[in-house]
């Protein structure tokens, strides 16, 4: 059996100026030159403002480079917005969709989530959609209507061709950032299978192709156990990916962990 692709990547919010970002796809790259793509794939996510002069210092074949959100329209009266046409300009293969952040600080529904989703396939981007249930949700036992829900809304009318170049992160909002609670292994798994299985549902066979992630306070203690996960192809990373050495520590641990278990 052909191993899965493996995914490891990182948003890096509003943190990383163009100078910083920089230096850190550089040493990225540097670190992690020697580890074959073929089954393998880096994704970093920088500010708007990084993106141009990022595409610029990446090697295509090390690193993939995504933005943090769009506009659903090529253009028009939309301020403060950026279109597909201007993430195409700068180099971009792709758009990170919903993040909890726009979900729960700017208040972007699944419907909007939905007109990004179809716009940015349409353009020609690989779609990374994130969903997650809040702590809330997870107490009052709705954490899978909620998943459902996004997934449904948010992939609404996109056709099962498209469907091959959408990713899906998982992030329980409750896990994400500073204030966030390691989630339990156990949890995300199960979160992670009834995820697969809303994917084949909604697009049969190529529903189990659809690489799925975890992301939530993934640090180097968590990665492994959580790589082993029955329905994950992958780890979003935040706070413990923005140095490019931490960030390569844990790759490299996981990668191992994989060719431990033949999967590699
Ligand atoms: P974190 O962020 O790893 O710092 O919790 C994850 C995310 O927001 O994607």
């Amino acid at each position: 059996m052909v191993p899965k692709k493996w995914y490891m990547g990182t948003n890096t919010k509003m943190y990383k100026t163009i100078a910083q970002t920089n230096s850190f796809i550089s040493r990225l790259q540097d670190v992690t030159n020697d580890i074959d793509r073929s089954s393998f794939e880096l994704f970093v996510i920088p500010s708007y403002t990084t993106l141009d002069s990022a595409n610029k210092c990446r090697d295509k074949n090390l690193v993939k480079l995504g933005a943090q959100n769009m506009g659903w329209e090529e253009q028009g009266q939309f301020t403060g917005e950026i279109s597909p046409l201007m993430l195409s300009e700068v180099g971009c293969d792709l758009v990170m969709i919903g993040h909890s952040e726009r979900r729960h600080v700017f208040m972007e529904t699944d419907e909007m989530e939905n007109k990004k989703v179809k716009c940015a396939l349409a353009h020609g981007f690989n779609v990374l959609l994130c969903i997650g249930e809040t702590e809330q949700e997870k107490d009052f036992g709705q954490s899978d209507e909620v998943l459902y829900r996004q997934l449904q809304l948010g992939l609404l009318g996109v056709s099962e061709e498209d469907a091959s170049r959408v990713w899906v992160a998982y992030e329980p909002v409750w896990a994400i950032g500073v204030n966030g609670k390691p989630v339990e292994v156990s949890y995300a798994e199960e979160k992670m299978t009834a995820i697969r299985n809303c994917l084949i549902n909604c697009f049969n066979e190529g529903g189990k192709e659809i690489p799925i992630f975890y992301g939530g306070s993934v640090n180097s203690e968590n990665a492994v156990p959580l790589s082993r996960c029955k329905d994950i192809d992958g780890l979003f990373i935040g706070r413990s990916a923005w140095d490019a050495d931490s960030f390569n520590a844990i790759i490299r641990d996981v990668l191992e962990d994989r060719k431990k278990r033949s999967l590699a």
